[in-house]
């Protein structure tokens, strides 16, 4: 089995599983090289204060240094490639009749790694929308300014992500919620589970009767209430789990 023992109650379900939801978080990116948030020697929280950073009052005391920041973040995203737990996600799409990521991430490496049905639950960094209309905006003219204008109400751009003291969207937390409700499996992966309203969903998943699986190198607030912990690095135990669900149709999962 790769060297990975699942237990066979979890790799049955998984396989005869119909309804599936993925939350992943941070951590499911680390492999591809993109820093958490809360990882004490590497995560971004470790060198950059949140409130400084990622709240609209940080915008408004200092919109040059949030926008900066952000911008510097997705030039990074843009050497990345996602890795073999994003791709064992897009697999499992493929051979569970329902399935739904629903990811904390901003960085858009679900989709380049091929799944379909993911809900942005804090935004996508590549996006821009009007500080002041909170309205989406794609064209804008490079004038020097940092951040740039609004090409409607001349007010400032920022980034289209979910800051602290912001509201999700409620539609896609709604469907997130609603899924995560109606599964029979539930898989937490790579995310501290601290921040919530994300971090309810995997409770909402067990009050609705799913098997609840963890997987992260360290526990977390979930881990007691998971129904099978699996510790280590997604983008070793995904693939693992995947071949060991469906021998033989996995080969072209990376190791
Ligand atoms: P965190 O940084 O809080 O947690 C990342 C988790 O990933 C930790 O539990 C790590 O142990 C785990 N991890 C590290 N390497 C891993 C690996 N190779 N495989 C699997 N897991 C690994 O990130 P999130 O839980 O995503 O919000 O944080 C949630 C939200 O808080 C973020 O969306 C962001 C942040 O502040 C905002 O910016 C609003």
């Amino acid at each position: 089995m790769n060297g990975e023992q699942f237990s066979s109650e979890l790799v049955n379900a998984l396989r005869g599983a119909t309804r599936v939801v993925a939350l992943t978080g941070a951590g499911i990116s680390a492999e591809s090289g993109v820093p958490t948030f809360r990882d004490a020697q590497t995560g971004l929280w470790s060198k950059f204060r949140p409130e400084e950073l990622a709240t609209p009052e940080a915008f408004q005391r200092n919109p040059k240094l949030v926008w900066e920041w952000y911008a510097m973040r997705r030039a990074r995203l843009r050497e990345v490639v996602p890795n073999a737990g994003h791709l064992a996600l897009a697999e499992i799409e493929r051979r569970v009749p329902t399935f739904l990521i629903a990811t904390q991430n901003v960085d858009g490496l679900h989709q380049r790694a091929g799944s379909r049905q993911v809900l942005e639950l804090h935004g996508n960094i590549t996006r821009t929308k009007c500080f002041s209309e909170d309205s989406p905006v794609a064209e804008w003219s490079e004038t020097g300014e940092v951040p740039p204008r609004c090409p409607r109400c001349g007010g400032f751009l920022r980034p289209d992500v979910v800051w602290f003291n912001e509201t999700l969207p409620e539609e896609a937390f709604a469907q997130a919620d609603a899924a995560s409700r109606a599964c029979d499996l539930f898989l937490s992966v790579g995310t501290s589970a601290l921040v919530y309203p994300a971090a309810s969903l995997p409770l909402s998943a067990k009050a609705g009767g799913a098997m609840v699986v963890e997987i992260n190198p360290e526990s977390t607030p979930l881990t007691a209430r998971a129904d099978h912990f699996l510790r280590g690095p997604s983008g070793r135990l995904l693939p693992a789990l995947v071949r060991a669900a469906w021998p033989g149709v996995s080969e072209q999962l990376p190791r």
